[in-house]
């Protein structure tokens, strides 16, 4: 029995996520929370032939701790997204208050879920999570991930456009570390799994990287005011969620870069601190997942010399994202 949650499940990443969830034949249970709509939308998805039971909620007579209770893992897309000419950091305020409560709600009726926080920007709500289960005494490293993946899934993609075969992009593997957003995200092409073609030059290596970094941009720009991206995040939220409950079923070997706190794997993650030369408490790295989570955090590895720059300009920007996220609980109690 596996019980997933969506938290922001009627919105526009929400919706499309819990689809996906819900045709995922490891799921047998789907509990859907939303201010608004959730019980439309489970009805809608309740009528889908897959194994989940579905129920959504909404907050009067405690929703939040029905929809939560006896969760193996919750997915967090709640808070609002950008509009063209907003950063990921614009969204701060009101969102890292919605992921507070959230995340109060978690800790009280399902310590031991893993959490899986999309809500932007995850550089500073993934420490509002972490600082709530602390206050909790609940507090397990190991349980809680900001989802990075569409920066993965992007890279892969744009790699494989630029050799000209989309057929590729399932099998091109591209680790993208740091965080998410803008400088923090920091794609290493030369680790990819497809080298690009050769003479690619370094300005190509550069205006790739940043399309990689901006690509959310792409899509607020072209939604033109009514969101940023909902069904490819929907599909990358899907995609993490998925390796996270393989490796609980005992999988080994699934590494996906995921933004978490480096005390997860104490060894990893002082020799990732010692790569990027500060003590950064977080970061997104390749994490080796297993049936506790985190099983493994991996070492960046050999990066090039433009790759160094991109981390060590990713560093004081994380570093900022992160103390915001830290004010934020021990600011408003
Ligand atoms: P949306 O506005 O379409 O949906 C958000 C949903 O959250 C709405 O249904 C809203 O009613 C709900 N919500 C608001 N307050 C809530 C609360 N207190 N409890 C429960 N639900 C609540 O927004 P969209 O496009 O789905 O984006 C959601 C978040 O995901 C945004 O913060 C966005 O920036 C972020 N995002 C993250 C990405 C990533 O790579 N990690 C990529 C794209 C978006």
């Amino acid at each position: 029995m596996t019980k997933a949650v969506v938290l922001g499940a009627a919105g526009g990443i929400g919706q499309p996520l819990s689809l996906l969830l819900k045709v995922n034949p490891l799921i047998t249970e789907l509990g859907l929370y939303d201010i608004v709509n959730t019980p439309g939308v489970a009805a809608d998805l309740s009528h889908i032939d897959s194994p989940a039971k579905v129920e959504g909620y909404l907050p009067p007579d405690d929703g939040l701790a029905k929809t939560l209770k006896g969760a193996d893992i919750v997915v967090i897309p709640a808070g609002v997204p950008r509009k063209p000419g907003m950063t990921r950091d614009d969204l701060f305020k009101i969102n890292a208050g919605i992921v507070r409560d959230l995340a109060t709600g978690i800790a009280k009726t399902c310590p031991k879920a893993f959490v899986l926080v999309i809500s932007n920007p995850v550089n500073s709500t993934v420490p509002v999570v972490v600082e709530v289960f602390k206050q909790h005494g609940v507090f397990d490293p190991k349980r809680i991930f900001g989802v990075t993946t569409l920066d993965v899934v992007r890279a892969s993609t744009f790699v494989a456009e630029v050799i000209g075969d989309l057929a590729k992009a399932p099998s091109i593997s591209v680790p993208v570390i740091g965080g998410h957003s803008g400088v923090t995200i920091v794609p290493l092409l030369s680790q990819s799994s497809q080298p690009l073609p050769s003479g690619y030059s370094q300005e190509q290596i550069a205006a790739l990287t940043n399309r990689v970094q901006f690509g959310g941009d792409e899509v607020v720009k072209a939604k033109d005011g009514a969101g940023s991206a909902t069904l490819s995040m929907a599909y990358a939220g899907a995609e993490f969620a998925e390796k996270v409950l393989r490796a609980v079923k005992g999988e080994k070997g699934i590494i996906a870069p995921s933004f978490v706190h480096l005390s997860a794997d104490a060894a990893g993650g002082k020799a990732v601190q010692s790569e990027i030369g500060s003590t950064l408490d977080y970061f997104s790295a390749r994490v080796e997942l297993g049936p506790g989570g985190v099983e493994k955090i991996h070492p960046i590895g050999e990066v090039s010399e433009y790759e160094q720059g991109l981390i060590k300009a990713a560093v004081p920007e994380l570093a900022k994202n992160i103390d915001a996220g830290n004010a934020f609980i021990h600011g408003s109690k």
